[in-house]
C-alpha cells in the first residue's frame, strides 16, 4: 500500500479515506493517532492489523463536540460533565458505559468505551468532516508513541493509507485516562491533565495500582493496555534513583561507548557526546514533551543502553514516570 503524505489543507481528502473505511494517521495535542471511522467495525479492525495490536486492547473514540459523546455512551454522569466542562477539548479520556453505536472492535468486548475530545485543530477538523474516530497512538505496538509525522512514517509507511503532517505534538505523552464507570473514579493512565487537577474538580479519584507497579497476577487489568509491554526503544533503559551528584558519578563510572544519558540541560556539558536532554531540570512539561522523541533518537543513533533519572510521581512527572518505568521494564537502580 502506498502511504500518502498529507498536510492540513488535505482534510477533505483525509475525510474521504476515513469514509471509505481507510486509515489516516493524525496529529493530536498529545501524540499522533492512527484513525479510522469509529462506527465502522471493519475499518477499526484494520487498525489492529497495521499496528500489530492485540485485539483485546480497546481503542479511544475521538469526538469534536460534546453532543457526539452523548450518543456514544449510555450514561453521562455529573462528574463526567464537570470534567468535560473543565478539560475538554484537551488531553483527557473518560471511560463510560457504552451505547449500542459502539462496535465490538472498538471496545474489545467491554461494556464501556473510552472517549476523548482532542484540542488539536487538524484532529477536530477531520472528525467534523467525517465521523468520530477510533485512534490509538500511531506506533507499532510496543514501541514509543510518535510525536512527529516522521516517527509515524518510520513505523507505518506502507501499512496505512495516509499521514497528515501537523508538526510536533505539544504534550508529548498520551492523554490521561480516567474511568467513571465505577463506584469511585479511578485514574488508569496519567497524562497531561494531572491527578491533582482531576481531584480539584470532582473530589476523590483513586489511582489504579498498575500506574506505578507492574500488573501482578490476579490484579484486575482495568485497562487492558496495562497488560502489554509498552513504549520500549530497542536500547535497554535503566532508571537511576538518587541525588544529582550520585547520578553523575554512577553514569561516569558506567559510561560505555554505546550508552546514552537522558539528562537535563544543566547536565548536558557532562555528556557532550552521548547526552540527550529532556529540557531544564524543573521544566516538567518539557520532560513529557521530549520523552518519546528522545527514546527514538537514542535508537536512531545506535545506542544500546540508556541511563535516565527516575522522575518524581507528582503533577505531569507522574505521566513521565509511568511511561519511562515501562520503557525500563521496571528496572530501577537505587543509588
Ligand atoms: O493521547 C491519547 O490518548 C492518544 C491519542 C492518539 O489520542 N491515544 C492513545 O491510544 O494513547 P492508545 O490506544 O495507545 O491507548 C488507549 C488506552 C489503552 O491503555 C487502553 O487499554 C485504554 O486506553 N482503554 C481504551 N478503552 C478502554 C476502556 N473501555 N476501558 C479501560 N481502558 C480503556
Ligand atoms: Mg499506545
Amino acid at each position: 500500500m502506498k502511504t500518502l503524505l498529507l498536510t492540513e489543507s488535505d482534510i477533505d481528502k483525509a475525510a474521504e479515506i476515513i469514509k471509505n473505511g481507510g486509515l489516516v494517521a493524525i496529529p493530536t495535542e498529545t501524540v499522533y493517532g492512527l484513525a479510522a471511522d469509529a462506527l465502522n467495525g471493519e475499518a477499526v479492525a484494520k487498525i489492529f492489523k497495521a499496528k500489530g495490536r492485540p485485539m483485546d486492547n480497546p481503542l479511544i473514540v475521538h469526538i469534536s463536540d460534546v453532543a457526539q459523546a452523548e450518543r456514544l455512551v449510555s450514561d453521562f454522569p455529573q462528574k463526567a460533565r464537570t470534567l468535560a466542562e473543565n478539560f475538554w477539548p484537551g488531553p483527557l479520556t473518560m471511560v463510560l458505559p457504552k451505547s449500542e453505536l459502539i462496535p465490538d472492535e472498538v471496545s474489545a468486548g467491554l461494556s464501556t468505551v473510552a472517549i476523548r475530545f482532542p484540542s488539536h485543530p487538524i484532529a477536530r477538523a477531520l472528525i467534523s468532516a467525517s465521523s468520530p474516530l477510533a485512534a490509538p497512538s500511531a506506533n507499532l505496538s510496543g514501541s514509543p508513541s510518535p510525536t512527529t509525522a516522521n516517527h509515524v512514517y518510520d513505523d507505518m509507511n506502507g501499512r496505512i493509507d495516509a499521514i497528515i503532517n501537523g508538526g510536533e505534538c505539544d504534550v508529548g505523552v498520551e492523554s490521561t485516562v480516567i474511568t467513571l464507570a465505577e463506584e469511585t473514579p479511578t485514574l488508569l493512565r496519567p497524562g497531561g491533565i494531572t491527578l491533582e487537577q482531576l481531584r480539584e474538580k470532582i473530589g476523590e479519584v483513586k489511582t489504579h495500582p498498575a500506574v506505578l507497579k507492574p500488573l501482578e497476577d490476579g490484579m484486575n487489568a482495568a485497562s487492558p493496555g496495562m497488560k502489554y509491554k509498552h513504549y520500549s526503544p530497542k536500547a535497554e533503559v535503566i532508571l537511576l534513583k538518587g541525588t544529582q551528584k550520585e547520578f553523575l558519578s554512577y553514569v561516569r563510572s558506567h559510561d560505555g561507548e554505546r550508552t546514552a544519558v537522558l539528562c537535563y540541560d544543566e547536565e548536558k556539558s557532562f555528556f557532550a557526546e552521548n547526552g540527550i536532554t529532556l529540557g531544564g531540570m524543573t521544566d516538567y512539561a518539557s520532560h513529557a514533551h521530549r520523552l518519546f522523541t528522545s527514546l527514538r533518537e537514542a535508537d536512531r543513533r545506535g545506542f544500546k543502553r540508556i541511563y535516565a533519572h527516575c522522575p518524581s510521581a507528582e503533577g505531569i512527572e507522574l505521566a513521565v514516570y509511568n511511561r519511562i518505568l515501562r520503557a525500563a521494564a521496571f528496572r530501577i537502580i537505587e543509588l
